[in-house]
């Protein structure tokens, strides 16, 4: 008989089609836009080979415990990996597929507009359009900052690091900079970006961009410590995860103005609850979680999660297989 396999959530039409087309494999789909309760998927998973998911379920070790021995793959549409227990996969030698690579112009291109939108007041001006407050052209109103003779921060310097400045260079940034937990120097010089501390980057930033992976070492990261610091001018980019903020430093920092602006796409918790105080800020702007949402983009990220799902079952090595 074939692998048995549980998609936990609608997936987009290319790798729906990979799956059903391989008739390698017997899968049923939680075929809705919205997340399967936790009862549902526990009861689904039982006895599954495979496991395809996507960033709202948390695979713990009372997940895999629901599912039993035979779960061998865990494939992943996305990126980020922190909703995965990733030492209890290993324990349980459970492969892991994910999905970098195909999102990084998507992600580094709304990472552009939504610093764009942030610095320049976009959604703000185009409310105030709406709303009739714009009696008049006026001098100082709307006033933003420019990214033109800017330095621009990196937190990570991964592929989607490399991929916003490179975007944002033909904006005429003055200077990159980046930290990390080492040095990348291979991947920064592809962008001319320095090496400095954390401090130095919260210090000298303009745009700072949050381009790092969740882990305990970047939880909350972004304090009062680190705002404090920042310039009054300084733009604060997060296009990561909404683990690496502390909310309410963030919402202290906006409102007495200590930095100018952020534009965030990842919040704690997703949905953020609509009466959130970081919603009542002009010089916040919220996305709920778009970066990668291009029809191409999400698209391929399907087709590599159908494929390393289903080269995980085969015994083969996944086109991107996260080592464990
Ligand atoms: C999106 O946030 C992803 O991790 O793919
Ligand atoms: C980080 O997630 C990267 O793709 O660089």
């Amino acid at each position: 008989t074939l692998p048995k396999v549980f998609v936990t959530r609608r997936v987009p039409p290319d790798g729906l089609e990979i799956l059903r087309q391989s008739k390698q494999v017997q899968f049923e789909m939680w075929d809705s836009d919205d997340p399967v309760p936790r009862v549902e998927l526990l009861n689904k998973v039982k006895g599954c080979d495979g496991i395809l998911c996507v960033l709202t379920e948390k695979i713990d070790a009372q997940l895999l415990d629901a599912a039993g021995p035979n779960l061998k793959v865990l494939s992943t549409m996305s990126v980020g990996y922190d909703h995965l227990s990733l030492d209890e996969l290993k324990k349980r030698g459970i492969r892991v597929g994910y999905t970098p690579d195909v999102l990084t112009d998507a992600v580094a291109e709304l990472t552009v507009a939504l610093l764009l939108a942030t610095s320049r007041r976009l959604i703000e001006a185009a409310h105030e359009a709406k709303i009739g407050s714009w009696g008049t052209w006026r001098t100082m109103w709307l006033c933003g900052h420019e990214l033109a003779n800017s330095t621009v921060g990196i937190f990570g310097l991964g592929r989607i690091g490399v991929a916003i400045a490179e975007r944002l260079k033909p904006f005429k940034v003055k200077k990159f900079i980046y930290t990390d937990v080492a040095p990348r120097p291979e991947l920064a010089n592809m962008i001319d970006a320095e090496y400095v501390s954390l401090d130095e980057l919260a210090k000298e930033s303009d745009f700072l961009a949050m381009c790092c992976a969740l882990t305990p070492e970047t939880h909350g990261i972004c304090n009062w410590n680190l705002f404090s610091k920042m310039k009054k001018n300084a733009i604060f980019i997060n296009t990561s995860r909404g683990g690496v903020v502390n909310q309410e430093d963030l919402y202290e920092a906006l409102s007495t103005g200590l930095i100018a602006g952020a534009g965030l796409d990842v919040t704690t918790p997703e949905p953020l609850p609509t009466h959130h105080p970081l919603f009542t800020l002009k010089n916040c702007v919220i996305l709920p979680h778009i970066a990668s949402a291009s029809y191409t983009t999400r698209n391929a990220m399907s087709a590599l999660a159908a494929n390393n799902l289903l080269a995980g079952l085969r015994g083969e090595a996944m086109p991107k297989e996260l080592q464990l």
